[in-house]
């Protein structure tokens, strides 16, 4: 590709997030010249005549350009070495799960997100994993944790649903004890509000479904590493030989969710911390669960590791889980939907989603503030509650 056409010269490379987010990963098209990139679709690409691959794609499982797009421009967001997307956040999970080797043990959070759960607990049933769920806001609990035998450290931070704040670099230091890999789930956070990899965690990994992609209209994921290691590359040959490939769609559907995430996320943000002031002197509402809050048990560490809080929050109903189901069925701005990241304002009674075993109160309900006006969404909720 000539000089005219690759896009910003690696001098001028930009380094804040905006400029990175609009054009990380991207090239005005060399054949048409095109500002929006194209979606590649084709499913196989032209050998040369001495049988290689000189324009570095050879068949659509194991890249395409606009997959290539998506994974520079999530490195570069989340300041990482590579990234690799997936066709689903917990195709991620599975892709690092499968790395590990019978009899290895992962430490996770004790409110892991209930998907990761089922995907440790049912999919890897008969690897067999050694799992230990604990209270990662402990880190004297977490180090008791450790094992000869821990590879893997999973951290969440803020939690699901609960929105526990994690010491990402503390985590991170102590899996470093045991040579154990950490990866922070930064779907809640995006690299605009947290960027683990700058705190010493090994790797992040996203549902990029959720606020990357932004509009609740593909499902996706993404492994970002901060240097080369061995659960990446083993990541990397799952998702090119087990095929958890995402279409070309999805990926410029990410792509085009990336270039206004910045902005996104500080408007879902200053609508959450206002949504979340309100919830809190509302008489009906026993506790609200945001970081935002200066009385929230993690907002210190918080304020250290986020620039922002984010647009999801939780809160515990006053009378039960009856009580919490009737203001969910009283909402008429937002929607009663599980996901988060989008533009419309979700709410959900997430104890009924993640089933019998869930370790979530009865009584709490999650929201995803989307971007409306955060006076509607306050008016809402206080004709509902
Ligand atoms: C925090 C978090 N991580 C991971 C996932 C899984 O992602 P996906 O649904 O894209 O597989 C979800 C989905 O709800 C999530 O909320």
């Amino acid at each position: 590709m000539s000089d005219q056409v690759a896009g910003p010269h690696p001098k001028t490379r930009p380094s804040k997030i905006e400029t990175q987010a609009v054009h990380a990963g991207r090239r005005i098209d060399p054949s048409t010249g095109a500002v929006t990139p194209p979606i590649h679709v084709s499913s196989t690409f032209e050998r040369g005549s001495d049988g290689e691959y000189p324009r570095g794609f050879s068949y659509a499982r194991e890249g395409n350009p606009t997959r290539q797009s998506l994974e520079e421009c999530l490195a570069a967001l989340e300041g990482g070495k590579e990234a690799l997307a997936f066709s689903s956040g917990l195709a991620v999970a599975t892709a690092l799960l499968q790395g590990l080797e019978p009899g290895d043990h992962i430490i996770a959070p004790e409110d892991v997100y209930y998907g990761l759960r089922q995907v440790i607990g049912v999919v890897f049933a008969k690897w067999p994993l050694e799992t230990s769920y604990v209270d990662m806001t402990d880190l004297a609990a977490v180090r008791a944790a450790l094992r000869p035998a821990t590879r893997l450290v999973l951290i969440e931070t803020p939690s699901n649903p609960l929105m526990k704040i994690t010491d990402l670099a503390a985590v991170a230091r102590i899996a470093r004890e045991v040579n154990a890999i950490s990866v922070c789930d930064g779907t809640f956070t995006t690299p605009v509000l947290q960027r683990p990899l700058d705190l010493g965690v090994d790797m992040v990994w996203h549902s990029v479904t959720k606020y990357i992609g932004g509009h609740s209209d593909m499902v996706g994921g993404a492994l970002i590493t901060r240097y080369d290691n061995y659960l990446f590359e083993r990541a990397r040959k799952s998702l090119l030989f087990g095929g958890a490939a995402p279409s070309a769609f999805d990926c410029w559907l990410a792509l085009r969710g990336a270039s206004t995430l910045p902005w996104r996320m500080r408007a879902h943000s200053g609508n959450a911390l206002a949504v979340a002031e309100f919830l809190q002197r509302h008489p009906a509402v026993e506790q609200v669960h945001y970081p935002g809050l200066p009385e929230h048990s993690g907002h210190a560490i918080a304020k250290q590791q986020m620039t922002g809080w984010g647009g999801m929050l939780s809160f515990q109903v006053r009378g039960g889980r009856e009580a919490a189901m009737a203001v969910a069925a009283r909402v008429r701005l937002f929607t009663r939907a599980t996901s988060l990241g989008g533009p419309h304002s979700l709410i959900e009674h997430r104890a009924s989603i993640e089933g019998r075993d869930t370790k979530t109160p009865q009584n709490l309900l999650r929201a995803s503030i989307g971007l409306e006006n955060s006076d509607d969404l306050i008016a809402d909720l206080e004709q509902a509650l």
